[in-house]
């Protein structure tokens, strides 16, 4: 092995849940009594410890895991982590009887976070979104999506993904920044949900893609936000300008927007608890990820479930994310949503664990991490458990030992 010299981490005696599978009986990818050569931000080698290259261990920092497990560092591939204020009123209103819409359509909803959002300073978001990103770090999640979509003008929209921008910069866990600008219309656009599509096409994406502040485009396609028409506009004006797209899809009711994201060879739509066969046929066909979002599930007592089963039946990858976000999911904790896509979903723990790693990175484009391997990305959880399905059996007991961020031993333990 010839970059035998540039080893500066070794990782022993740990069992690895590498998550690439090697046959239909092994979702983990399991590797026993393995080891983990690092190169700067990399995995440089993996594989049993009886088969490790030969190494001068006395000038290499060596961490041994004692036989702990070692999985892939956690993707959370769908939050709304920046925005002002809270909603627990609207929390309260909800528990005296009012449903969700309801509270949309009298004004609060979206547009209560908006105008919090569009008060708050920079660096109210900034604390705001970092005491989140702390929270998910501490359970070994080392890349967050998070979209804009609470500032609905250019100014706040862009206020939201420059705060993404600077929290990439100043926080070990990586963001991935997606534009949401047609999450909801704006007070100043009540009527003419079209007049504000013009601005978030001619206005708002060619600023986004001219100051590189987001990968993806994302839309909320509902009958409380966006239809078709106005969904696919933005979908077009987007691939004109290079973003990838996504779309908040099938939450409340079935608008077949799954199946023209399809047609714009979305990298996933999320939610879809209204999603029907012919919109898991055309994610299939599109190769698309489903992002199912456990937590905005439970938090708005839905009944209707995802169709897991046809999507299993049609091999479409399964994500799953905490959609943290103020209104349907303020629940800060990805380890959570791997219980609830188990308890509530029918998942496996090893599915959930594929749902948080692998699909994930698949559902934001990204071929670099999700997985343990050479080559990849070094971001690694190492976690005091005795098999990887604990990590979706039990909750708050704080598994997480050790994280590495490309290569880095994050600080937090
Ligand atoms: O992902 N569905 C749309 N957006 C968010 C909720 C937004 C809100 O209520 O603030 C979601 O569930
Ligand atoms: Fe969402």
């Amino acid at each position: 092995m010839d970059t035998i010299m540039d080893i500066d981490q070794v990782i022993i005696d740990a069992n690895i849940a590498t998550m690439v599978p090697t046959g239909p009986n092994d979702e983990y990818g399991i590797i026993e009594q393995g080891a983990v050569l690092l190169s700067g931000d990399k995995i440089a080698w993996i594989g049993p410890m009886a088969q490790m290259p030969e190494l001068d261990l006395l000038s290499i920092p060596v961490y041994s895991a004692q036989g702990a497990w070692l999985t892939p560092g956690l993707i959370d591939c769908h939050t709304h982590i920046v925005f002002g204020g809270n909603r627990s009123q609207e929390f309260e209103r909800r528990l005296q009887g009012e449903s969700y819409q309801s509270i949309a359509q009298s004004g609060g909803g979206i547009a209560t976070t908006v105008r919090a959002t569009r008060a708050a300073d920079r660096e109210t978001l900034f604390s705001k979104a970092k005491q989140r990103l702390d929270a998910l770090l501490r359970e070994g999640v080392t890349t967050v999506e998070t979209k804009s979509g609470y500032g609905l003008d250019l100014e706040s929209e862009l206020k939201l993904l420059e705060v993404a921008a600077i929290l990439d910069e100043h926080h070990p866990i990586s963001i991935q920044s997606t534009f949401l600008g047609a999450h909801a219309l704006p007070p100043e656009y009540k009527d003419d949900a079209d007049g504000y599509i013009d601005l978030v096409c001619e206005q708002m994406l060619p600023e986004v893609a001219a100051r590189k502040l987001a990968n993806a485009v994302d839309v909320f396609c509902e009958n409380v936000g966006f239809n078709q028409a106005q969904t696919e506009r933005v979908f077009k004006r987007a691939k004109e300008l290079g973003f990838n797209v996504k779309l908040h899809a099938e939450q409340l009711s079935n608008m077949h927007g799954t199946e023209l994201a399809a047609r714009y060879q979305a990298l996933s739509a999320d939610h879809l608890e209204y999603l029907d066969e012919a919109g898991v046929k055309a994610m299939k066909e599109a190769g698309m990820v489903a992002v199912l979002l456990p937590g905005a599930f439970y938090y708005l007592r839905e009944t209707k479930y995802p169709p897991i089963e046809l999507l299993h039946q049609y091999q479409v990858p399964i994500a799953i994310a905490t959609d943290f976000n103020p209104g349907t999911s303020p629940l800060c904790s990805l380890l959570l949503m791997m219980n609830m896509a188990c308890t509530l979903f029918k998942l496996t723990p090893g599915q959930s664990l594929l749902a948080v790693t692998r699909h994930a990175a698949t559902a934001l484009g990204l071929e670099d991490r999700g997985q343990l391997a050479q080559g990849m990305r070094a971001d690694i959880a190492l976690w005091d458990i005795e098999h990887p399905s604990q990590l979706s059996y039990e909750f708050g007991t704080g598994p997480l030992k050790k994280l590495w961020i490309q290569g880095v031993l994050s600080k937090a333990f």
